[in-house]
This record gives C-alpha cells, sequence and structure tokens, in this order.
C-alpha cells in the first residue's frame, strides 16, 4: 500500500511503544540496477519486490523511452524484455531522472557507449550535485559529455566507442564504480575500477549473475566487455536504508519490540548495524538467507539505552546514507558522539551535515557542525520539540526528523516531506503501524 494521501507536511509525537513485524520496500540500488542489466540482458527479466518509489520509476520510464519494454503484472511483478547490449534506441525527448542520482550516474555511464544522443536532467536537487566525478571517468574513456558549469546537469551524451581504462576513485562511490563498469561492459576489452574503500557491491554481484565476467582482487574490480548478459529471475532484498528508520524509532521508543523482515544486509551496507552495536543496542539478525545473490535476515531490535560514539573512519562508506538517522541516535545517547571524514555528506540529496545540524539544533540539541562530520551532544531524557523543522526536500532528512519527533515533549512538524515517495512510499503507513504517531 502506498501512502498516496501524504502531504507535503508531516508531524510526529510521542506515543506508546513501537511493536510488530513489517516487510519494508525493496532495496533502491538494486531495484535501479535490476532495471538496467533487465534492459542490457537477452530475454525476458522478471524483478519481484522491485521498491515502487519514484527514483526507481524514472529509471523505468528511462528506458521504456529508449524502446524496452518493461510491464507490471498484476502480482507487482516487473517483467523486463530485454534488448541486449546493442538494441536501445535514442530516446526522442530529454530523459527526466527526478531526485535520483543514481539514476543519473549509471544510466550516463550506459549511454556513454550508445550510438545516439541523449539528454539527462533532473529535479533542483539533482541538478546541483556533482556529475563531474563521472564525466572525468567517462571522457577517460573517450565519451562526448557536456554539462553545465562544474559539471552540472543536464547532462547531453553524444555516445562513442570506447576504450579500455584502470580508473582509481578519488573518493569512495558506487555510483561512480559503476557507471565506470556499465561503460565497460559495452567496451571491447572491458575495464577496471580502483577504490580507496570498499563502497557498496551490488552491480558486481548482479552483473555476475546476469553472466559478465567480474573479477574482484582486493579493491580492484574489473569487467570484461562484450558478455552475453542473460536474463534473471530477481527477488529485490528490503533496503536496510528504509528499514534504518523502523529500527531507530524502536530502539529509541522505551519498551519497543520490532521485527524487521527480509532486509538486506550485504556486508557493504550494514555499517549502521555496526555503529549502532557499538552504541550499545539490541540488534539480532535472525534466519540468514539469500535473495537474488545478496544476503539478508529478518532484523530483531529491542528498545536500547545508546551511549555516544567516535565513529571510525572506516565505516563510513558502509553507512553513508544512513547518517541522518545514525543522528538522531546520537542526539538521544548519553554522551558525546563525533563523526568526522564525512564530507560526502554535503553532496548528497541535500547538504546532510547541515540539515541535521539545524533541523537538531532546532529541538533543542547541542550539535557543532564541522567541515566534514558534526559532534552531537545526546539528550537520553528526550528533545524538546514544539517546532517546525525543514527537511531541505531530502527524504532521509524528512524520515529522521520525523523519528525524532517520537521522543520529543512538543509535536515536531517536518516541511517539504514529498520526497519520502522517493525511497520509502509506505513510511508513514509502516512507522503508523507499529504505533507511531505519526500523520498529516
Ligand atoms: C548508491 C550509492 C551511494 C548512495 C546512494 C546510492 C548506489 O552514493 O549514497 O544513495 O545505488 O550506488 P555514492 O556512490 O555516491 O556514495
Amino acid at each position: 500500500m502506498n501512502d498516496t494521501q501524504q502531504t507535503d507536511t508531516l508531524t510526529s509525537r510521542s506515543g506508546p511503544p513501537l511493536h510488530g513485524g513489517v516487510t519494508v520496500p525493496g532495496d533502491k540500488s538494486i531495484s535501479h540496477r535490476a532495471i538496467m542489466l533487465g534492459a542490457l540482458a537477452e530475454g525476458e527479466t522478471e524483478v519481484h519486490h522491485l521498491l515502487e518509489g519514484e527514483d526507481v520509476l524514472r529509471t523505468v520510464a528511462a528506458f521504456r523511452h529508449m524502446g524496452v519494454r518493461i510491464n507490471r503484472d498484476g502480482a507487482g511483478i516487473y517483467r523486463i524484455q530485454g534488448v541486449g547490449l546493442d538494441g536501445l534506441r535514442e530516446p526522442d525527448d530529454v530523459l527526466d531522472m527526478g531526485n535520483s542520482g543514481t539514476a543519473m550516474r549509471l544510466l550516463s555511464g550506459v549511454l556513454a557507449s550508445q550510438p545516439f544522443f541523449s539528454v539527462l536532467t533532473g529535479d533542483d536537487s539533482l541538478r546541483k550535485r556533482p556529475m563531474k566525478r563521472i564525466i572525468t571517468p567517462l571522457a577517460q574513456m573517450g565519451a562526448r559529455i557536456l554539462s553545465r558549469d562544474q559539471g552540472r546537469a543536464p547532462l547531453v551524451i553524444q555516445g562513442s566507442t570506447l576504450i579500455p581504462i584502470e580508473y582509481t576513485l578519488p573518493v569512495a562511490s558506487a555510483q561512480v564504480k559503476s557507471a565506470v563498469l556499465l561503460a565497460a561492459l559495452n567496451t571491447a576489452g572491458g575495464g577496471a575500477v580502483l577504490e580507496p574503500e570498499q563502497s557498496r557491491d551490488h552491480t558486481e554481484r548482479m552483473l555476475s549473475a546476469f553472466g559478465a565476467q567480474v573479477q574482484r582482487d582486493g579493491l580492484r574490480v574489473t569487467v570484461d566487455g562484450w558478455p552475453d548478459l542473460v536474463a534473471q529471475s530477481v527477488v529485490v532484498p528490503g533496503d536496510i536504508s528504509s528499514a534504518a528508520f523502523p529500527l531507530v524509532a524502536a530502539l529509541l521508543v522505551p519498551d519497543s519490540e520490532v521485527l524487521l523482515q527480509g532486509v538486506g544486509v550485504n556486508p557493504t551496507r550494514t555499517g549502521l548495524l555496526e555503529l549502532l552495536t557499538m552504541m550499545g543496542a539490541t540488534i539480532e539478525q535472525r534466519q540468514p538467507r539469500q535473495a537474488g545473490g545478496e544476503p539478508i535476515a529478518d532484523l530483531h531490535v529491542r528498545h536500547s539505552p545508546l551511549r555516544g560514539i567516535d565513529v571510525p573512519p572506516e565505516l563510513i562508506p558502509r553507512a553513508i546514507d544512513e547518517f541522518p538517522i545514525f543522528c538522531v541516535a546520537a542526539a538521544l545517547a548519553e554522551g558525546e558522539t563525533r563523526l568526522s571524514g564525512a564530507a560526502e555528506l554535503r553532496v548528497k540529496e541535500s547538504d546532510r551535515i547541515h540539515a541535521m545540524a539545524v533541523g537538531l539544533q532546532a529541538l533543542g540539541v547541542e550539535v557543532t557542525e564541522l567541515a566534514d562530520g558534526l559532534h552531537i551532544i545526546g539528550r537520553p531524557e528526550g528533545l524538546s520539540g514544539g517546532v517546525t523543522v525543514d527537511s531541505f526536500t531530502d527524504h532521509r532528512i524528512a524520515m529522521s526528523l520525523l523519528v525524532a519527533g517520537l521522543r520529543c515533549r512538543e509535536p515536531v512538524v517536518v516541511q517539504r516531506c514529498a520526497n519520502i515517495q522517493t525511497s520509502f512510499p509506505t513510511f508513514q503507513s509502516i512507522l503508523s503501524g507499529l504505533g507511531a504517531v505519526l500523520g498529516a
């Protein structure tokens, strides 16, 4: 069920303990990749539990514009009639990727080698985000990509024949790694990427599942060119980045106990679980199993008193999307939490360091904003609330501040929440179903 009536302003307040079992929507990163590889394979790929959030639906729409037939059946399964690496058609209009950095960056990698012209744009947030990080390696491969000043979208891509490179990433980024690997896929001789730290590896896993030759040697990933990609049946795991919100809510609200079913626990994504465990959280992984070439488990969470920590820098890439909600956990922990070395947070859907500093300060938390992180002094007794705060149109800031409201003395009103639809369309109904007092 979607929260179709979700308004742009939402309010949360303290209430009863959270109880129950829930299944969160499909993983956003894996959903994008399933559509892309399904389109580039030969034959019919079926995707179960695809995230039907706005970001992924932008990727679906883009491939439909390029002549790929993608249908959703009555059971919610997406069936993609793959056209092969050389079967895409020139889109007859601009491709609008909405709020989705993943869609824009990965698609640029696909389009760089296609023998046609394409233009990619996005919403206000996406048109501010750095695209030079993909233009630079793709240009080294021979791609012709034009952008606005400072490498901002819209991007204009005139596809061309590419040459193999080995690219050393300046920052850990799964999106940049994936853009290069997807371009290399359609390059005689393939290509390689060297990461400074391991970022999420869904592209590599899914490429292998579709029949590509992918080798990992430490932090170096190589893909061979021109594989025969074979259609697959993909089951998308629950998104740990969405599960993070009910999970932290259950940790923070006294007497709560929640079971999150079928959540992806790929080790490149579980940094938040490690950070929270260091803080004293009780989180149990039950029934570990596999889905779509990815590890999944049920996460059992109980309310736990938390204490502040220094975030180990090596955990940052594996928790990169979870820092807004992690900051809420820190705001309600005993003592100080220190995060640094996370400047990447400034170039996400919003400047997440600034957005969380401003939001938590408004709730009465003592926060110091650093160039590359935050220091937060926790208030385990609860926050003040009674204010209106801004999400900066960022889905994860909106959801984080709403979870914070569950531990405030007075209600918290969060403005500009519409983008919750990009990643977690059922956020409101799932949290309310667990007992949270959250609504328009
Ligand atoms: C993503 C990678 C991450 C993450 C984003 C999704 C992906 O970005 O923040 O939400 O699907 O590859 P970076 O690769 O830029 O760190």
